[in-house]
């Protein structure tokens, strides 16, 4: 089993990333960290757990992150697409467990350091966390095995701006800093997590499934496709953090390409993008591995199967 910590702003395609983990026997979640994005840290904190209690996991900790960007002012939550409350608007029950009294980078560190080269990291939420980490113990770019970001738009548009994906635009310059880090990324951005989709009819066969969670997370995305539809997708909404889960169970659900990745940090209009350098020469060498392509048929059957039960 491969020993995760996940990072999130949870955020319903968070929430979907953290089912499917939890379900996945390929998986061992050490605990879950939260930052700001789609919501504020308070929320995505509150969310992580109602989560982990709605899929009877949690014995999972969770980890309170940072609350603001490193170097610069908090952007506005996501409301469009993951509602006031990051959940779409549904209610779950209140949490009966605590977040830990431990800094999400401090939980990092210190889990990278009990088992070398064994820990990935998975980031679907600004990379804060990660950055104050590194900043904190520059070992751990060494420590870690890899970390996979959901992150970023090399060959596609943007979300969050014409040219900047938002989890990138949350915290740019913690994206900088941990793509010049030297810690090994994989960056799984809208290149492919946008031809992986959800769609109703997928909502349907959850609501047929009848059970509390699958009916739960039925309605929850039944508002974040909604939202979709309203910026013209309306085929379904993108799994963008579950791919992030998926490439670590299988990492042949993409081919990745090395590149060297710089993020704009000039707070001009191409700000938060992710500009890989695609030449046959490139200036600099290769920091990150960039998704290319997806087999996104063969990674949603795998995710609709998995998300709601821990099967082979
Ligand atoms: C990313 O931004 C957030 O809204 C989603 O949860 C996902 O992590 C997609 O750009
Ligand atoms: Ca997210």
């Amino acid at each position: 089993m491969k020993k995760v910590i996940i990072d999130v702003d949870t955020g319903i395609d968070d929430a979907l990333a953290l089912s499917y983990a939890v379900h996945s026997p390929a998986l061992e979640v050490l605990g879950v960290t939260t930052t700001f994005g789609n919501i504020a840290v308070e929320e995505a904190t509150r969310n992580t757990l109602q989560i982990l209690e709605l899929l009877g996991a949690s014995q999972i900790p969770v980890y309170p992150g940072a609350s603001r960007p490193l170097f610069r002012e908090l952007k506005e939550k996501a409301k469009l697409f993951h509602g006031e409350n990051g959940l779409g608007n549904i209610e779950l029950d209140r949490p009966q467990t605590a977040a830990k009294d431990v800094r999400a980078s401090s939980f990092m560190i210190a889990q990278a350091k009990q088992h070398p080269g064994e820990v990935t990291i998975i980031t679907v939420g600004s990379l804060t966390n990660l950055a104050a980490a590194i900043m904190a113990e520059p070992k751990l770019v060494d420590l870690v095995e890899r970390v996979v970001v959901m992150g970023g738009a090399v060959t596609v548009p943007g979300n969050r701006t014409p040219v900047a994906e938002a989890n990138i635009c949350a915290a740019p310059e913690a994206a900088s800093l941990v793509f010049q880090s030297g810690i090994p990324v994989t960056l799984v951005g809208l290149d492919v997590t946008m031809q992986t989709l959800l769609t109703r009819e997928h909502l349907q066969a959850w609501r047929e499934l009848g059970t509390h969670v699958s009916r739960s997370f039925a309605d929850m995305c039944e508002f974040y496709m909604n939202a979709y539809a309203q910026v013209g997708n309306v085929k379904g909404c993108a799994l963008h953090d579950p791919l992030a889960v998926g490439v670590v169970i299988d990492p042949t659900f993409v081919k990745a390409t090395p590149m060297h990745v710089a993020v704009d940090t000039s707070g001009g209009p191409s700000d938060a993008r992710t500009i890989g350098d695609r030449r046959k020469q490139p200036a600099a060498a290769p920091n990150v591995e960039v998704c290319l392509e997806v087999d996104q048929e063969r990674f949603v059957t795998h995710f609709l199967q998995h998300v709601f039960s821990r099967q082979k």
